[in-house]
């Protein structure tokens, strides 16, 4: 996540935190008094163990979307189930604080990686892998009949998602497995093997908000894992530019928030320069590449909108199909 690059309008704040309230009145996901506490705090309070901070950041974006954005980005109905009535909290902070741009982020990536699943999928892809999955609840609202999901994702995370969904009541179906893989440490091709995928079938990857917190060695190794796919696999992620990409004040909240997210033991370490992708995912084994920039991503899901929802420039995806 890239909080603190993008800004959020006092009208905003008001708006949102209205409508958080209305859809607690509701009695749509929150308890009727919400404790205030420092966005901070929150997540350290929640997690235990070493879970990631900044999947359940990224979960309580998308959960808010659900609840304040009209028309939606992403349709999520168990995103707020997700979080479990333990993450009240982190609602109401983010719903008193919104980052639309962040939040506009995070929906559109996940609506972005859905859509082009579904593409593949129409070309007779039967195999999904989320790549460092979070609190991303596509496996258990999966619509494609056949489909087998892979969640791969740090042990530590994966564990703590397990917890959660059992909290949830939210059951596991068949077709999801879970891949606990530390990339860093850990051999990616050799874990989906034990957990059953097929590298002899195309599948999809996708990889959100992750690319900036591994290291250079593991993107690459990761990128050639999922290029060494059979024929019609692809992948999507999001990326994040360096910061003299950047203007004055987005590389001042940029700083910020590096100090913060590093404070909480995750640290922004990877960026990419979306026109080095190109010829780098070609000499990785992929053989078509399309970016996807915050202007580009505005035009094709956030279009005609009244509330100004809007990805800020700085967003940035990309895919690449084998
Ligand atoms: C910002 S969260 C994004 C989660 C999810 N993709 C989403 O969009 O909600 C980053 C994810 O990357 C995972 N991650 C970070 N470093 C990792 C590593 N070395 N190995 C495996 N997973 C890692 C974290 O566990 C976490 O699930």
């Amino acid at each position: 996540m890239d909080p603190a690059e993008f800004q959020s309008s006092p009208d905003a704040v008001g708006m949102s935190r209205r409508r958080l309230l209305g859809a607690a009145a509701c009695g749509l996901v929150l308890p009727a008094a919400l404790p205030r506490l420092a966005g901070a705090e929150v997540p350290a309070r929640l997690l235990a163990g070493g879970a990631s901070l900044t999947a359940q950041g990224a979960a309580v974006q998308r959960a808010l979307h659900q609840i304040i954005d009209l028309p939606r980005v992403f349709d999520d109905p168990l995103a707020v189930a997700m979080l479990g009535a333990d993450a009240a909290p982190s609602l109401q902070a983010a719903a008193d604080r919104p980052s639309p741009g962040l939040r506009a982020y995070i929906a559109m990536r996940s609506r972005h990686a859905e859509d082009r699943l579904a593409e593949a999928v129409r070309r007779g892809v039967h195999q999904y892998v989320l790549l460092g999955a979070g609190l991303d609840s596509f496996a258990c609202r999966n619509p494609h009949p056949g489909l087998r999901v892979f969640e791969v994702d740090h042990p530590a995370t994966q564990q703590w998602k397990r917890r959660r969904l059992a909290d949830a009541g939210i059951a596991a179906p068949v077709s999801m497995n879970f891949v606990p893989v530390d990339f860093e440490s850990q051999r990616l091709d050799r874990q989906l093997t034990l957990h059953g995928f097929r590298f002899d079938k195309p599948a999809f990857f996708s990889m959100l908000g992750v690319v900036i917190y591994i290291s250079e060695e593991a993107l690459e190794q990761t990128l050639r894992v999922v290029a060494a796919c059979a024929p019609g696999s692809g992948l999507t992620f999001s990326f994040t530019l360096p910061a003299h990409r950047l203007g004055d004040a987005a590389r001042a909240a940029r700083e910020r928030s590096m100090a913060a997210v590093a404070k909480l033991g995750e640290p922004w370490i990877t960026f990419l320069e979306p026109e080095a992708l190109p010829s780098r995912l070609h000499a990785a084994g992929f053989s078509a590449v399309e970016l996807l920039d915050g202007e580009a991503g505005n035009r094709l899901y956030f279009a005609g909108r009244s509330d100004g929802l809007r990805l800020a420039g700085s967003a940035q995806m990309a895919t690449a199909w084998i």
